[in-house]
């Protein structure tokens, strides 16, 4: 590239962007063997795209997890908006990319044939920003599918790439920084809020209400039997989290990969999620699950165009081709599976614990005026009743269009 002057002066649109690195890194193998076939210059155009955003994505995962990195531990809450911008940004270029292989599909498989002997052993098997992608995501190495006993590390031997895949794999995933994160959600404190001990109450008050009640009620006894089995099925589910033993075995098996405590967290946010203070956190959950879609998505897309293309045959980089690839559309490749889990175990509005005062506080971004309002309900509340009852939910919202004041203490607790 031309040397860059810091104030630009020289610099042209194709210099800046160095087109001429770009564009004139198309080697059309059909042409160089005398047999020039039309499509094939498709098919290296849509693999250098493909190529070009995954760098895009890697960039924007890179400085996500660096965010979260923070050596406080904590996170700092003024830079979640960046996060959630990047994950938006990261979100979108997927589902580009999802859609993207309906160009490449206007190719017909015979057309394919005619150059894919060219290809040799090249595969998008030994994509290695596919790979970097996947795993700082925080893809479990366990349970990926091996293809011929072998696992996708034998296809690097440059000392680059395998440095690039160790280090995507010995620092944190977005996953495990994720996972610390919910773990230090506010209220989970068994000293404070407790939102552990409420939650597994205000569930079997539900679970009773709606299930056992109904099943009690019920004259006809096989009517009654079914009832009680579907109860029973109810407490089951939920045992499954609120047993810490009984949730690792869940994850030990891979059904789970969230730790308890981290499950939680999800649980708490995705429940108060209207609370001002985990508005964002909850945005930032939605978007990681999108994300685990759209790479379902990517490789749902993916498949269905090698089906049409090879039909059976096996890969260019050895494979079974398309039965290999479709093993990998399972949740064993979803790195936020309990996010999408959730919701069996969210809670109808009216039975949430509702939240204390203390704790309504803190989820709060409340003038000095409103904070001395809810205090003085708490006080109201109390003498009225001498047990820890959470208060009323009539603050909810109270900030609407009012300036926010926000303490130190406030400002990184994550
Ligand atoms: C005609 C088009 C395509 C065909 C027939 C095709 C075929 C295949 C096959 C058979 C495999 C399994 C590995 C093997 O044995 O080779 C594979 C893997 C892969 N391909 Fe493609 N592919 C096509 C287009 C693309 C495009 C446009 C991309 C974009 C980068 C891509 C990226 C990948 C990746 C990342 C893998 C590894 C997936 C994994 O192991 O989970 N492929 N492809």
């Amino acid at each position: 590239m031309e040397e860059m002057k810091p104030n630009g002066a020289g610099l042209t649109y194709s210099s800046y962007l160095q087109l001429n690195k770009v564009l004139d890194s198309q080697t059309v193998m059909s042409e160089v063997a005398g047999r020039p076939v039309h499509d094939e210059h498709l098919f290296i155009i849509t693999h250098q795209a493909y190529e070009l955003w995954f760098k895009q994505i890697l960039f924007e995962v890179d400085s996500i997890r660096h965010i979260f990195m923070n050596p406080s531990k904590t996170l700092d809450e003024s830079k979640t908006l960046n996060i959630i911008n990047r994950l938006n940004r990261v979100q979108l270029i997927l589902k580009l990319l999802a859609d993207q292989f309906q160009i490449l599909e206007t190719m017909t498989p015979l057309d394919f044939l005619e150059f894919r002997g060219y290809l040799a052993t090249a595969s998008g098997f030994q994509s290695l920003q596919f790979r970097l992608i996947e795993n700082k995501l925080g893809m479990n190495e366990e349970y990926r599918i091996k293809y011929n006993q072998q696992h996708y590390k034998r296809v690097f031997n440059d000392p680059q790439s395998i440095a690039m895949l160790e280090d995507s794999l010995s620092s944190p995933s977005l996953f495990k920084l994720v996972e610390g994160w919910l773990e230090r959600t506010p209220g989970l404190e068994k000293s404070e809020f407790n939102f552990w001990m409420k939650y597994q109450k205000a569930v079997n008050r539900w679970i009773e209400d709606c299930w056992l009640t109904v099943a009690q009620k019920e004259e006809d006894p096989v009517k009654k039997e079914t009832k009680m089995l579907e109860y029973q099925k109810q407490k089951d589910t939920f045992e499954s989290i609120f047993d810490p033993e009984k949730h690792q075995v869940l994850v030990d098996r891979g059904d789970r990969r969230l730790s308890h405590k981290a499950s939680q967290g999800a649980l708490m946010i995705s429940l108060y999620r209207d609370e001002p203070r985990f508005h964002q956190p909850f945005h930032l959950l939605t978007l990681l699950t999108d994300i685990d879609s759209l790479m379902t998505k990517w490789r749902s897309n993916h498949v269905m165009m090698v089906q049409r293309m090879i039909g059976s045959k096996v890969g260019t980089g050895g494979s079974s081709g398309y039965q290999y690839l479709r093993s990998t559309i399972s949740d064993r490749y979803k790195v936020f599976l309990d996010l999408f889990n959730l919701s069996a175990f969210l809670l109808p509005r009216d039975y949430i614990p509702p939240l204390t005062s203390a704790m309504k506080r803190t989820l709060s971004i409340l003038s000095h005026e409103q904070i001395a309002e809810l205090d003085a309900d708490f006080e109201q509340s109390q003498s009225s009743s001498d047990s820890d009852e959470p208060i009323n939910d009539k603050n909810s919202g109270a900030n609407n269009g009012q300036e926010a004041v926000r303490t130190d203490a406030d400002t990184d607790f994550f």
